[in-house]
């Protein structure tokens, strides 16, 4: 690359922010970005491009995370940075891209300051974190360490009816190939995640950037209701066997049930069966989020509505709590001069890392609102720069 100057990273983060901008923007102004969806296969080349433009060296793994590299990550473990780039249906533009970003931006900062690490470093890029295709989310993280059975992962179905093996050999890539993945774990000394915070934790510190502390655990349930399907006319209400009524009922349960937890619960996304305006259902299936500071109060949850549903319920996925290593978490908060360390609701690439025993950390970017998995998400450029500027420095003190 050329000369750097002390603006250069930040010109260059700009740069790369308006390129990824318009990518899989819906007309509402929000994102569609599903894993291997035209638009994610266009921002997978984009990171491939950035990579090359700094000489970094592009691997995709046998699970489709993608990693970039300055140095040899076989000659010694490194440090690790990035985020995803796939988003939730009428996303935001931050989650996710703003870590990778970000981290390619930071590689540009140590770059202008001359500095030469003393470990190999990483831009990642998980695929499908979100799981807004198939369901379950953080794929390819969980892939590559294990924890999702890839038999199962093959046969995760879409809205469309395709499983993931079918979507997989569409772009070219092998669905034998899945599973726990030794020798990507082996180069991955400690990964650091930068994201948007989605809350207000930073707002009400007065702080640009955080350190995350913890995880809450957090997990996403199927609930099917069946009934059987009529006309919605000529059927007596007595006659009827309609599973829209218990799956109301159980929607407003999930509310007062999570206020009784101390826990969150969300029904975000329903499928009815066949979906006429003048047909009595044949089946409800309904997604249940729910999440809280302890793991027993969102299994008495679920446990609660699983017995009140009348429903067919299946686990689709479960995070339990994560605390990241306190002595990574308290010198990452050092190196930056003390920033405030935080919880946090949302699952993250990292926090699956953390679990599968990888030491990870993650640098929150102040959001004013806090609204996430919206198109308000938002973060001001001047906060984002900062954020790379804190990455930069934690990579520096990672890798001296
Ligand atoms: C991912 O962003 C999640 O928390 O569901
Ligand atoms: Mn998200
Ligand atoms: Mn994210």
């Amino acid at each position: 690359m050329g000369p750097f100057t002390r603006v250069g990273c930040m010109r260059r983060f700009d740069g790369m922010w308006r390129a990824v901008a318009d990518v899989g923007r819906d007309r509402r102004g929000g994102y569609a970005r599903d894993a291997w969806s035209a638009a994610d296969l266009e921002l997978r080349e984009w990171f491939r491009q950035e990579a090359g433009l700094r000489d970094l060296a592009v691997r995709e793994d046998r699970n489709g995370n993608l990693w970039a590299w300055w140095g040899d990550p076989g000659s010694r473990p490194g440090v690790v940075t990035g985020s995803h780039l796939d988003s939730v249906r009428q996303g935001g533009a931050f989650d996710g891209p703003l870590g990778v970003v970000s981290a390619f931006a930071a590689i540009d900062a140590l770059r202008e300051r001359g500095v030469r690490p003393g470990r190999p470093l990483g831009v990642a890029c998980f695929t499908d974190e979100e799981g807004a295709r198939f369901g379950v989310p953080c794929v390819g993280s969980r892939l590559l360490t294990g924890v999702l059975d890839p038999a199962r992962a093959c046969g995760l179905t879409d809205d469309e009816g395709d499983t993931l093996a079918d979507v997989l050999r569409a772009a070219g890539r092998s669905p034998q190939a899945l599973g726990r993945d030794e020798e990507t774990l082996r180069h991955v000394g400690v990964f650091v995640e930068l994201h948007v915070e989605q809350g207000k934790g930073l707002v009400d510190e007065d702080a640009a950037v955080g350190v995350a502390s913890a995880i809450r655990p957090h997990g996403r349930w199927r609930f099917d209701f069946r009934g059987r399907a009529d006309h919605a006319g000529t059927t007596l209400l007595a006659d009827r066997d309609d599973p829209m009524l218990p799956f109301a009922r159980t929607v407003l349960l999930a509310r007062e049930a999570a206020e009784r937890h101390g826990v969150v619960a969300t029904v975000g996304k329903v499928r009815v069966e066949p979906g006429s305006a003048n047909a009595i259902p044949a089946r409800v299936s309904a997604w249940l989020d729910a999440r809280g500071p302890e793991e027993s109060a969102v299994r008495a949850l679920v446990a609660e509505l699983t017995g009140a549903a009348g429903a067919e319920v299946e686990c689709e996925s479960w995070t339990p709590v994560v605390d990241f290593d306190a002595a990574l978490r308290d010198r990452l908060a050092g190196a930056l001069g003390g920033v405030p360390v935080l919880p946090t609701g949302a699952g993250h690439d990292a926090g699956v890392l953390a679990s599968a025993g990888v030491p990870s950390a993650m640098v929150f970017v102040r959001n004013p609102t806090g609204i996430s998995h919206s198109p308000e998400e938002y973060a001001e450029p001047g906060d984002c720069h900062a954020g790379v500027a804190a990455l930069a420095r934690v990579l520096e003190e990672l890798c001296d």
